[in-house]
């Protein structure tokens, strides 16, 4: 399985905070919005990741994650020219993905929420054609939109409809086997001038090949497009981590989790920033009466994937 970020686009809405830099390396409370969808990635298991951005902004996107050995996986990076559409993210990465299956999630989707690891990891190892995943809204209008019936089969799906058929909204985290490349190539724009993701997976509709998975009233999602969701999801993030004291999409600590780095890479890579606040968390966790109480806590809720690192 291969994993795309999708993190270019114009940004115009968070004008004049995008003038100059790209949406996704805008902060959300404490770290890079990017590294909330890269978080999901690495949950998922994926080791393999494509990040496509701006010819402007790919270079600091390298800058900020480098080539991603530091945390264990492999991240590759292209250019996406001009934002003309969700579903170029798969013609660009053609020759990334060959065969395989691959994971599409956009750079300013925010997922959390206990057992969403698991949820995930399954539907990548039940994944058949092309699964989205849906969560319900108050204003379904502003999303693409997925009507399914009580044994939760697909019915249609519609971008930003106006009386939209359902309350759930198709989140920014998609999977396809790879003939997603394909059909993408043969989109033609919709009327906002736009490749849409939606017409993609309405093709795999049609041949009876679409999943959809709900995250349920426990989870959180957000998309941080807009000023105001942007300011949500950083207070949301402020909240819980102050609460429970966790770090929400800590890269180095998913790593650690998952085996892919040690206890002493951990805590030289808090060393190299004790002055800031993560790096006294990178510290904190790489501390062993912390991560044994952490394990103690999360006994009863094994999370899929994750390994008990020493
Ligand atoms: O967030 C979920 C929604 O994302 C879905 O419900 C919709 O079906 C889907 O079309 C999309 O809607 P948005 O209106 O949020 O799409 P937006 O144009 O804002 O782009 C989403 C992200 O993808 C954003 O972070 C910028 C990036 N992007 C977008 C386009 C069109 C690119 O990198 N390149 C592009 O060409």
């Amino acid at each position: 399985m291969k994993g795309i970020i999708l993190a270019g686009g114009s940004g115009t809405r968070l004008s004049p905070s995008t003038d100059s830099i790209n949406k996704h390396l805008l902060p959300v409370y404490d770290k890079p919005m990017i590294y909330y969808p890269l978080s999901v990635l690495m949950l998922g298991g994926i080791k393999e990741i494509l990040i496509i951005s701006t010819p402007e902004d790919t270079p600091r996107f390298e800058k900020l994650l480098g080539d991603g050995s530091e945390l264990g996986i492999t991240l590759k990076y292209r250019e996406q020219v001009q934002p003309r559409g969700i579903p170029e993210a798969l013609t660009i990465s053609e020759e990334f993905i060959g065969k395989d299956k691959v994971t599409l999630i956009l750079a300013d989707n925010i997922f959390y929420g206990q057992g969403f690891t698991t949820l995930l990891r399954n539907a990548i190892k039940n994944h058949t054609y092309a699964t989205i995943f849906g969560y319900r809204v108050k204003d379904p209008r502003r999303f693409g939109v997925v009507e399914f019936d009580h044994r939760q089969k697909v019915i249609s799906l519609e971008e930003k409809p106006d009386n939209p058929q359902s309350d759930f909204a198709v989140t920014g985290l998609y999977i396809y086997d790879h003939r997603a490349v394909q059909i993408a190539k043969k989109l033609k724009p919709s009327d906002r001038g736009e490749l849409e993701i939606t017409d993609l997976n309405k093709e795999y509709l049609k041949w009876n090949h679409l999943d959809v998975e709900l995250l349920g009233r426990g989870f959180a999602w957000m998309d941080a497009g807009t000023q105001e969701s942007l300011f949500e999801t950083a207070e949301f993030v402020k909240t819980t981590q102050q609460r429970q004291g966790f770090k929400i999409a800590c890269l180095e600590e998913i790593a650690f989790y998952l085996g892919y780095n040690t206890r002493e890479e951990l805590y030289e890579k808090g060393k190299s920033m004790e002055k800031n606040d993560y790096g006294q968390y990178l510290m904190e966790i790489a501390d062993r009466k912390h991560t044994d109480q952490y394990w103690d806590a999360i006994d009863h809720h094994p999370m899929m994937g994750l390994v008990k690192n020493e």
